[in-house]
């Protein structure tokens, strides 16, 4: 009998904390899958969402964001460990796709549960000793966060903990100029992210920003784009007799157009070199 109370106690008591976790968006109680208690704040932030803040030291020195990074994109992203091999390609190729993004407008940030000092050995010894496809001699010169207290981690829920509770995921956040989450892409330990994906992400939100479009599956810089759907009955007639400049209708809900050259190579054309490619 006793033991049947107490048990009721505890079922209760549990059930009182969960719910008070639910609503301030924490997890102290429930185990991951190798019954080891999830203690993280598993709460992550959404699209649309302002940017958590934060200030961080790193390899390039202390940055307090989002005040350093006022009117540019940026693109924060962590990987699992330092002196891992996946992570170490990730690095080199974002490491030379630096002046690509830095030409639309972009600064990267990576992050990792590292302290400084591993960040500083690892990259030194990509720089010195580790090639990789056609990359050699690498130089990461973008900031790498020491987040040994996972303090940044957590506030973008890039600690998963029924992935691993002890490393980041491979989580990708895109930024815009006002400081908003506009797209994030998560993936696992397992698997090296596609950087063409990732500028195509960018070059695409920049697209939908500066021309109010939306793009389809598969889209690259260069194809129709698609038409934000008619929001009367006189606009979907108007739409479906073509009555604006290269547009087309599949249906009145589904109308497409070219972008204007003109205005593409505006916004994209740097040193007389178009990033898009
Ligand atoms: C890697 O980057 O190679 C890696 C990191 C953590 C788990 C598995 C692979």
């Amino acid at each position: 009998m006793p033991v049947l109370f107490i048990t009721m106690l505890c079922h209760k008591y549990h059930c009182f904390i969960s719910r008070i976790e639910r609503i301030l968006g924490i997890n102290t109680l429930e185990m991951d899958n190798q019954n080891i208690p999830i203690t993280a704040n598993t709460q992550m932030p959404r699209i649309g969402d302002v940017a958590p803040a934060f200030v961080a030291e790193t390899t390039q020195g202390t940055i307090h964001f989002p005040e350093d990074y006022t009117g540019k994109w940026v693109i924060l992203f962590s990987h699992p460990a330092d002196f891992t091999p996946v992570c170490t390609t990730e690095f080199m190729t974002f490491a030379s796709m630096q002046d690509t993004f830095k030409s639309l407008r972009c600064e990267l940030i990576g992050l990792s549960v590292d302290s400084l000092y591993s960040h500083i050995a690892w990259l030194r010894t990509i720089k010195e000793k580790i090639s990789f496809k056609d990359m050699r001699n690498v130089e990461v010169t973008f900031p790498l966060i020491d987040d040994i207290r996972m303090e940044v981690a957590m506030k973008y829920g890039m600690i998963q903990p029924n992935e691993s509770n002890t490393k980041a995921v491979r989580a990708v956040f895109f930024i815009d100029p006002a400081g908003k989450i506009r797209a994030m892409v998560y993936y696992p330990l397992s698997t090296g992210r596609n950087f063409d994906e990732l500028k195509r992400v960018l070059i695409a939100l920049q697209t939908a920003d500066a021309f109010g479009i939306a793009t389809p599956a598969d889209w690259k810089p260069g194809d129709d784009v698609i038409v934000p759907p008619a929001g009367s009955c006189g606009v979907a007639k108007e739409r479906m007799q073509s009555k604006e400049d290269g547009m087309y209708c599949i249906d009145w809900f589904f109308c497409m157009k070219p972008l204007d050259q003109e205005k593409i190579d505006s916004l994209f054309i740097r040193k007389d070199e178009l990033v898009l490619n």
